[in-house]
């Protein structure tokens, strides 16, 4: 089956084709975070804005990209939340008109699912069951995944997304939006150990997490200790981005053990940090636990991982109907 994903939850108009669930025709992934750049985040009416200008090239693209012809696509998959939803509605409507136009099936997909399915894209891609770590920049969420359609929620941040504190700390760092990518460079430049960031487990044998302590503590020491070189913001960004890798290795590992599941995953923008992902590996390692994690180009929001989730869906019939609205959160 030959599906086009289109996703639109934030600043990425992105779209994909995928044909048979797992392999890559295409993805092109617009980014906005230039624009965003200039107001230190994501302002959600900029992003509508821009999706609508640029969605139609965008799906052009990746249909050309895929060396197919629009008559090929057998069915339609479209971010459907959680996210910002004027930034949704955009790639949703856009989805609803290709597909019902053409009568094609169309999946409403759920962004932290389509996050999941960007494990299946490459190879190895990890047997059930697994663990997944979802780390992006709304969401901190640790998932005991069991098939395709089955993911239990074992624990999630209970106030700062990874991401967010990312950003928030390279922010406090002046070093622009999105933090993360240049935060992970800065810290290669300084030893991880220098200064005692706190490192909050909550309960032991719980898998939430919690940021807020942490974002707050390098707050305090830079308002105490102004960084007056690079030299000292590298320092920083070390040792917070060291007391965010041990709090999650740590967290995911228990969960590993909790499950006695020799497999776990990261996925989603954060799991683009080479830095943890390398020491998330030696730490599993020991324990004879393999890691598994999205190649760097699905890492952050694209439109693939959408069409991979998206593909189930049409499989087993879960097709949404033009009534069918976006949503900004989970619904319960
Ligand atoms: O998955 P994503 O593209 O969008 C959301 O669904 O949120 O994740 C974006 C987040 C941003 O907060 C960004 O700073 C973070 O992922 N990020 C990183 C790295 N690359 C992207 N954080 C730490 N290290 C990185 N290398
Ligand atoms: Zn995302």
């Amino acid at each position: 089956m030959i599906v086009l994903g289109i996703e639109s939850s934030c600043d990425e108009t992105a779209a994909a084709v995928v044909r048979n669930r797992r392999q890559v025709l295409s993805s092109v992934v617009a980014s906005q975070v230039e624009a965003h750049g200039h107001f230190g985040g994501v302002v959600p009416e900029l992003a509508s804005r821009m999706h609508i200008e640029s969605i139609e090239s965008v799906v052009e693209q990746a249909i050309a990209q895929a060396g197919i012809c629009v008559a090929d696509i057998q069915g339609v998959a479209a971010t459907r939340g959680p996210g910002l939803l004027g930034a949704l509605l955009v790639g949703f409507s856009f989805a609803k008109a290709f597909a019902f136009a053409r009568n094609l099936p169309l999946a409403g997909v759920n962004h932290l699912e389509a996050h999941i399915h960007s494990l299946f894209l490459t190879e190895p891609s990890p047997k059930f069951p697994f663990i997944a770590l979802l780390v992006s920049g709304g969401h901190t969420n640790l998932y005991y995944v069991t098939s395709e359609n089955n993911c239990e929620l074992m624990g999630q941040t209970r106030d700062d997304a990874v991401g967010e504190s990312f950003d928030k700390v390279a922010r406090m760092l002046e070093l622009g939006y999105p933090g993360g990518p240049v935060l992970e460079r800065l810290a290669r430049q300084a030893d991880s150990d220098l200064i005692p960031f706190p490192r909050t487990l909550l309960e032991k044998d719980k898998f939430d997490f919690s940021f807020s302590g942490l974002k707050s503590a390098v707050l305090r020491y830079t308002q105490a200790n102004p960084p007056a070189n690079e030299k000292d913001r590298a320092q920083i960004a070390a040792s917070f981005q060291a007391a965010v890798m041990y709090v999650l290795t740590c967290k995911i590992l228990q969960a590993a053990r909790a499950k006695s599941c020799s497999r776990v995953a990261v996925c989603g923008g954060v799991s683009a940090n080479t830095t943890f992902l390398q020491s998330l590996k030696e730490e599993a390692s020991k324990e004879d636990i393999h890691v598994f994690s999205p190649p760097a180009s699905l890492c952050g929001d694209n439109a693939a991982m959408v069409a991979a989730r998206g593909a189930v869906m049409l499989e087993q019939g879960q097709t949404c109907s033009l009534d069918d609205d976006v949503f900004s959160r989970i619904p319960r």
